[in-house]
């Protein structure tokens, strides 16, 4: 779901058919408000979420969703599958149906996803130049080697998408135990890049998205909410990295 913003008048315009120049006058009259203060005039910026009364009567509106799910390996990251389960099945909020995956593990993966009904926090956090990090514990078939931290931290040369990787962490835990740190999110970014060393991955397990992590006592299958510190600390985080990656590109 979009959470599109238009302005206050606007929105009463369409929600209750209230013409500008009386919505002015109600403005006037101090008889609208906006999340539980006064409303500070027409241009105010309203969404989905904002909770609009009119003569003390509340305007419906959709309360915000933000969920962490622990996906288990074999289960679909989409919304809608006619053959696997998907992620929307293993929940059991009332809005599941509204909500979407905010990025996508593969079906053999498990570990942390993100679930929303909020299109702006979505997109906040998964935009290229927000540069949110992803942590993943990655089991390998054969031993792990510097010649691989290197390529990892040097970016790897994708010839379909005809890209080179962000530089990416590698760090050996074990033998064939790594953990793996990316800022984008290629297809099959991790089995891709350890492919290049004939190297299968055997099991993938995402750990955390920027500020939110997968809280160990989190079972397979299940979810919980967001915090609301990881709510405003991701869009937070993630603005502000855009922001400095366009400065960083004017300058
Ligand atoms: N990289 C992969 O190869 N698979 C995932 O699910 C995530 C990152």
């Amino acid at each position: 779901m979009s959470s599109h913003t238009q302005r206050l008048d606007r929105y009463l315009f369409a929600r209750l058919g209230i013409a500008r120049h009386d919505s002015k006058l109600l403005l006037a009259q101090g008889r609208i408000r906006v999340n539980d203060a006064e409303a500070t005039g027409a241009d105010q910026q309203v969404d989905q979420f904002s909770r609009v009364m009119v003569d003390g009567t509340a305007l419906p509106f959709v309360s915000p969703v933000y969920l962490k799910l622990h996906k288990p390996v074999g289960v679909l990251s989409a919304t809608r599958d006619a053959l696997h389960t998907t992620v929307i099945d293993l929940l059991e909020h009332p809005v599941r149906e509204s909500l979407h995956l905010v990025g996508r593990l593969d079906r053999g993966s498990s570990g942390l996803v993100l679930l929303t009904n909020d299109g702006r926090w979505s997109r906040a956090l998964m935009a290229p130049e927000a540069g949110v990090k992803k942590i993943y514990e990655v089991r390998v078939e054969k031993p792990l080697t510097q010649g691989m931290v290197d390529a990892f931290a040097e970016g790897m040369y994708f010839e379909y998408e005809n890209i080179l990787t962000q530089p990416a962490l590698l760090e050996i835990l074990e033998n064939t135990l790594a953990r793996v740190t990316l800022v984008e999110g290629r297809y099959h970014q991790i089995k891709r890049m350890f492919g290049r060393f004939r190297n299968p991955v055997l099991a993938l397990h995402r750990l955390q998205i920027g500020m939110v992590s997968l809280p160990g006592d989190l079972l397979p299958g299940h979810s919980c909410p967001l915090s609301a510190n990881e709510v405003s600390g991701s869009t937070h985080a993630s603005l502000r990295a855009g922001r400095e990656a366009a400065g960083r590109k004017e300058s």
